[in-house]
Formats: structure tokens, C-alpha cells, sequence
């Protein structure tokens, strides 16, 4: 069983009940957060890409809490640039880190990197005996067929919000490809740019693909099974 707990935009907590991975962790200055940047937990920080929406908190967290940060090495050189002293795990695409917890591997994402030299990207994290699709910022893209190939998805954290990323029906045609058995959908009604009929959004997914769409509101979580 794992823990997923929602932290708004596209920061969340996936908690195996021995190790915290926090992912993505926007939280000050996130109009929807849920938990302050000084009160999150965290072993692991993954990190997509360096926009402000994404890397957000995670050099202030690491240096808390300790926690090592993944990603590629141009957002772990943004967290050193910046003074703090954290632990750092750089990769890249297509790559696998065994992780106490499990695994996690980066995927392809179609999204700039918000840092000169970087690629945006997404991860598949396998935890607690499930295996996680976080698509990370993107566009809707054809080797999301891939994805689903190499694994059985159990879960799929897809954007929605539109305008940075896929809208409600591209999300939904990623669900389709993904052959995914639930999805969760963040990265909207954050700001009024992103605001999305989530309700919608479920209803055009599970006519569409063999998914059950769960909707997390932030602040709450939800058992992974
Ligand atoms: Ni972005
Ligand atoms: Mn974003």
C-alpha cells in the first residue's frame, strides 16, 4: 500500500509507509498549497524540470531534511549554484536508479527545461509493488504507447491543465495509450490560465480508456492499491 498525498499544482507525496518521495515541490508561492516548504517531509526529491512550478522548494528541502535530489545534472547544479548543501542523484533519460524504496526511471516529456542545456522529463516510479506513471509537464506524445508497453501502469499522475501542458482531451487519449488501470489528474486550477473541469475530465477518460479517474483535491490523500 502506498500513501499518495496531494500538495497542489504538481507537488505530491508518495509515502510506502518507510520512505517519503516527494516529487516536484512548489509549495511557496504555490496559491494552492497545502503544506509549507518547512513542514514537508521527504527521504527522496524528484524533480522534472527547472521551472519555478516544479523545482520550487526542493534545494530548501533537501537542505532540511536531508533528502537526496533526482534529477538531471543541470537542475542538481541549479541546487549547488545556489548554496545549499544537498545530496544530489543526476540521470537522464531512459536511465534507472535502484532506490531503497524500489526504483525509479526518467521519461521523455515535451516540455522546455527552464535551464539552459536541460530536458524536461517525467518518471516511472516503482513503489509498494505498484508502478507509477508521473507524466511530468508535456504534451500528449506517441511513445506514451512505450511506456505502457514496457510496464503494466497501475497509476498515471497526467497534467491537465492546458495552455503549459496537455488539456483535458489529450490527457485523455494519454490515458488510452498508457493502457493505464487508474489515473490521477494535477497541474491545473491552480492559476486562472490552468483552470479545467476536472469533473469533465474524468467523464471523457473512462469513455475513453480502461481507466478509473481519481480526483484529489490538495491537502488530501489517497491509498495507492
Ligand atoms: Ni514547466
Ligand atoms: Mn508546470
Amino acid at each position: 500500500m502506498v500513501k499518495y498525498s496531494y500538495f497542489g499544482h504538481a507537488c505530491f507525496l508518495l509515502d510506502d509507509g518507510k520512505y517519503k518521495v516527494l516529487v516536484d515541490p512548489f509549495l511557496t508561492g504555490n496559491p494552492v498549497a497545502s503544506v509549507s516548504a518547512n513542514d514537508v517531509a521527504a527521504d527522496y526529491i524528484l524533480v522534472t524540470h527547472a521551472h519555478g512550478d516544479h523545482l520550487g522548494d526542493a534545494p530548501d528541502i533537501a537542505a532540511r531534511t536531508g533528502a537526496e535530489v533526482v534529477g538531471i545534472p543541470e537542475i542538481l547544479d541549479i541546487c549547488t549554484s545556489m548554496g545549499t548543501d544537498v545530496k544530489g542523484h543526476g540521470m537522464n533519460l531512459g536511465g534507472s536508479l535502484n532506490l531503497p524504496f524500489g526504483k525509479v526511471r526518467m521519461t521523455l516529456a515535451q516540455h522546455s527545461s527552464g535551464v539552459p542545456g536541460g530536458i524536461a522529463c517525467g518518471y516511472v516510479i516503482y513503489i509498494g509493488g505498484l508502478v507509477i506513471y508521473y507524466a511530468g509537464d508535456t504534451a500528449l506524445f506517441s511513445d506514451m504507447k512505450l511506456i505502457g508497453q514496457k510496464d503494466r501502469l497501475d497509476y498515471a499522475l497526467l497534467p491537465i491543465g492546458d495552455n503549459y501542458t496537455m488539456g483535458l482531451e489529450d490527457a485523455a487519449l494519454a490515458a488510452q495509450w498508457l493502457g493505464v488501470r487508474h489515473v490521477i489528474p494535477l497541474h491545473y486550477d491552480t492559476w486562472p490560465i490552468i483552470r479545467q473541469d476536472v469533473a469533465k475530465y474524468k467523464e471523457l477518460t473512462e469513455k475513453m480508456a480502461h481507466a478509473e479517474v481519481h480526483i484529489v483535491k490538495p491537502g488530501e490523500d489517497i491509498e495507492l492499491a
